[in-house]
């Protein structure tokens, strides 16, 4: 992945898609983008869209025939040779009460880029997975462990999504890099625990409820560390299955500590109302620790903890939530 590259990347708009292409086009790639805008917004790309290597279609991952009519357009004068796959539900919750958003938009998406990804001889694939496939795990998480039983719908579509693109390495993919993130936070959010309280502190700026008694822990990893790593995976590790967790290592954040960076920052004299108990909402990992060491093996650490990625976060996200 290091000399110039010509990319296809879905969920394009979203929150990660968008700086992640604003990093493939600083190293030099091509990029064709696109976004069925579920949760993607065109603003997100508005620095991307300047750039004439860039070309952004609003355009549903799952119209295969859309997708491959697009990519075959746009191969004439150069073939793709990676896509990064990120549209999802990143919404977790909804997956809970509708089973069909994460059939559709997590494991779909990922089994019908794979039919384009074939039939147009794309060979390299790097797949945004999630740290919610390994379920409620006693223990560090490190790569290798299983059998993994989610406990969301969309983990368990996750881990499908998975096991597709690990068939088709088998029989036509060359090379594939799974990246299991944590709870990734930072400017653009279009979901999270930090979007959620400060949209809900601008209805009620008196009170913030948080669900569960503040004492859930995860570690958390802002976004530009992440695109980082993900790069440097893609640039560094040459199996043709190369599956890493990215996270901060031995780094938590607290939901506690995240409300009160919150309201400290957007409404200091609001009161923090916990609803009680050590779950957040079904389907909710509440506790977990990260192992990177097989990332760090490869040479990359990252330079921030947990809590320094929420502080920095929560500036970002409060001063977008506050424009509007
Ligand atoms: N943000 C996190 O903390 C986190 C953690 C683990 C994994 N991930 C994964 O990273 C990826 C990016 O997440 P994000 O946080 O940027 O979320 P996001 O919702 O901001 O981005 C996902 C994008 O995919 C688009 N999309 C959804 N269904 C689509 C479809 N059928 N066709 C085309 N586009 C579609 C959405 O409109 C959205 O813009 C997702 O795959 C998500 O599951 C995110």
């Amino acid at each position: 992945m290091n000399a110039p590259s010509k990319c296809l990347v879905s969920g394009a708009a979203g929150f990660i898609g968008s700086h992640l292409i604003d990093q493939l086009l600083a190293r030099g790639a091509t990029v064709l983008g696109f976004d069925n805008m579920r949760l993607g917004r065109r603003a997100n790309l508005a620095g991307a869209l300047e750039n004439p290597r860039f070309k952004f279609v609003e355009m549903d991952a799952n119209n295969v025939a859309e997708v491959s009519r697009l990519v075959a357009a746009e191969s004439k004068d150069k073939p793709f040779d990676i896509a990064w796959h990120l549209a999802a539900n990143s919404d977790i919750r909804a997956g809970v009460s509708d089973p069909d958003v994460d059939l559709n938009c997590t494991f779909l998406t990922t089994y019908n880029l794979l039919k384009v990804l074939r039939e147009h001889a794309i060979p390299q694939l790097a797949f945004a997975s999630t740290s919610a496939i390994y379920g409620v795990h006693p223990g560090v998480l490190h790569e290798s462990i299983g059998p993994l039983f989610p406990i969301s719908n969309y983990g368990a579509m996750k881990l499908a999504s998975e096991a597709a693109i690990s068939a088709a390495l088998e029989s036509y993919l060359k090379r594939v890099w799974i990246y299991r993130f944590p709870n990734v936070v930072g400017s653009r959010s279009t979901h999270g625990v930090i979007y959620d309280f400060a949209q809900k502190l601008k209805k009620t700026p008196n009170e913030l409820e948080v669900l569960g008694d503040g004492s859930q822990e995860k570690p958390y990893l802002h976004v530009a560390p992440l695109i980082e790593a993900m790069l440097y995976i893609a640039d560094n590790a040459t199996e043709p299955l190369n599956c890493f967790n990215i996270g901060n290592a031995d780094s938590i954040s607290t939901v506690r500590y995240i409300a009160e960076a919150v309201v400290q920052r957007q409404s200091p004299t609001a009161k923090i109302r916990y609803t009680g108990g050590n779950r957040g909402w079904v389907g909710d990992v509440p506790k977990f620790s990260y192992s990177i060491e097989k990332l760090k093996k490869l040479g990359w650490s990252p330079g921030m903890t947990s809590n320094q990625a929420i502080d920095q976060a929560v500036e970002e996200i409060v001063s977008e939530v506050l424009r509007g």
